[in-house]
Order: structure tokens, then sequence, then C-alpha cells
């Protein structure tokens, strides 16, 4: 459904990609990871189209090329995209924050308020509250509600677990297999290479601006050698 090949993109005229490719086929869970400044988020940004110009290669979701695309057209074909600083409302309360418009699409699962609320019961429990008073975790599964309510197909998560609490961390890895039974498509860019085992069918690193390896998970756990050298810092 998500194709990137040999993706070039620039912030300006600094170069942060130089040969992104990966795909992502539907209701599968694919894990971005690699050292900080490699490029995850860069790639995430590079396929909403959101901050950083692409300027070589291709980005196409089902077939429909996203390049060019303003980021809200992205959304309605079906693009979620939860960003590292998860942009909730700060002065707004949860309620409100999820007053969004929703990209209705025949043939898509649609979510409602009560669907969100039963995935995160705590939401609903803070719905009220002022959005900029909440924790780090709370924050995240506002900023993951909100991005369901656009009724997405495939959603991008840029580090959902940074910062967080081990506890609520936890949360987010049980919201991300409950996606997944429910048909959602992910892209999740992540350096807690604990929770990738529960959670990922497939493993892309990335390693300055390239995907340097790709393979299951299994694969992933079977070379340790991949993880001292692209992961582990020097
Ligand atoms: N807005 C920006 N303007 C210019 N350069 C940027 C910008 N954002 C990121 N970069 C640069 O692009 C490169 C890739 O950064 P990126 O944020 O994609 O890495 P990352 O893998 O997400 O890192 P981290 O694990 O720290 O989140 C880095 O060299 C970074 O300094
Ligand atoms: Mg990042």
């Amino acid at each position: 459904m998500l194709r990137l090949e040999n993706v070039h993109a620039s912030y300006d005229k600094s170069e942060a990609l130089r040969g992104i490719d990966l795909s992502v086929t539907p209701g599968e869970v694919v894990c971005l990871i690699g050292r900080n400044g490699v490029g995850k988020t860069s790639t995430m940004r590079a396929i909403v189209q959101d901050q950083i110009t692409v300027t070589q290669g291709r980005v196409s979701f089902e077939d429909s090329d996203l390049v060019g695309l303003r980021p809200y057209q992205i959304v309605r074909r079906g693009v979620g995209y939860v960003p590292e600083d998860r942009r909730v409302f700060q002065s707004l309360s949860v309620l409100e924050n999820l007053r969004v418009p929703s990209a209705k699409a025949a043939g898509r699962r649609q979510w409602s308020l009560d669907d969100v609320f039963a995935l995160f019961p705590q939401l609903y429990e803070y719905r009220r509250r002022t959005a900029g008073v909440m924790s780090g975790g709370e924050q995240q599964m506002l900023s993951i509600a909100r991005s369901l309510l656009t009724n997405p197909r495939l959603l991008l998560l840029d580090e959902p677990h940074e910062g967080l609490a081990p506890k609520v961390a936890e949360e987010v890895v049980g919201a991300i297999i409950e996606l997944k039974a429910e048909g959602v498509a992910m892209l999740v860019s992540e350096q807690a290479l604990h929770t990738i085992r529960r959670c990922a069918d497939r493993v892309y690193v990335v390693d300055r601006g390239q995907t340097v390896w790709d393979g299951t998970v299994e694969e992933f756990y079977a070379h340790p050698e991949i993880t001292e050298k692209y992961l582990m810092v020097q």
C-alpha cells in the first residue's frame, strides 16, 4: 500500500535522505530503526510531505504519487501521522482536540469518539482536562486518538514510546497491537528494541539517510551483528 523507492529528500540545501527504499503492505506493522539523526523522522516527513522536500525517487500510497500533495490531501487518502512532538493543542481540552473533521471514505473503518475512548479509557476520564497539563503518555494517546478519527488505513507513529514511563509505554504497545487487529497498517519508528518483538512484522534499519537492511522480526533477532553495527552508539 505504501512504497518508497530510492527516496532522496532535503531541508533547504541539506540532504537528509539519500536512498530510502521501503514498503508497507495492508495490515502490516513495520518498524523503522536506527541511531539518532539517521533520518527516521525525515522518512516520515517525506511520506506526508511535511517540512522536507523530496528531490529524487518515488513515494506512493495505493498507487498514487504523494510527492507534491498537501499534507491534508494525504490524510484524506488514508495516511495518519503522529509526529514525534505529538502536536496536541495544549490550551484545548481532550474533547476539543478530538473534534477534528474526519476524512470519510467508503470501505474504510470509521472511528467514532466512543471507539477511541474504548481504546484509551483514560482519555474518556480526562475528556474535559486541558491537554497541556496532561503527561507525555496521555498526550501521546490523545495524538494517536486524534489521528484515528481521520480513519487511516496506514498510521505513521514517530517514536511513540519516547520519554514514556514503562507502564505507559506498555499501554501504547497494547494500542498498537489492538490497532493491528483492527487492520490498521503502521510504520513505527522505534528505539526501544524490546517493543519491536511484541508488535512488528518487519524491520528496516536506517543509517545516514539510507535503508541499509530489512527483514522479518525473526531475521532481525537472528542477526545480532545488525544491532551492533547500526544501533549501538559508537
Ligand atoms: N527541520 C530540519 N532542518 C534541517 N535539518 C534537519 C531538520 N530536521 C532534521 N534535520 C537533519 O536531518 C537529519 C536526519 O534527522 P531526523 O530527525 O530525520 O533523524 P532521526 O533518525 O529521526 O533521529 P532521532 O532518533 O534523534 O529522532 C539530521 O542530520 C538532522 O540534523
Ligand atoms: Mg526522529
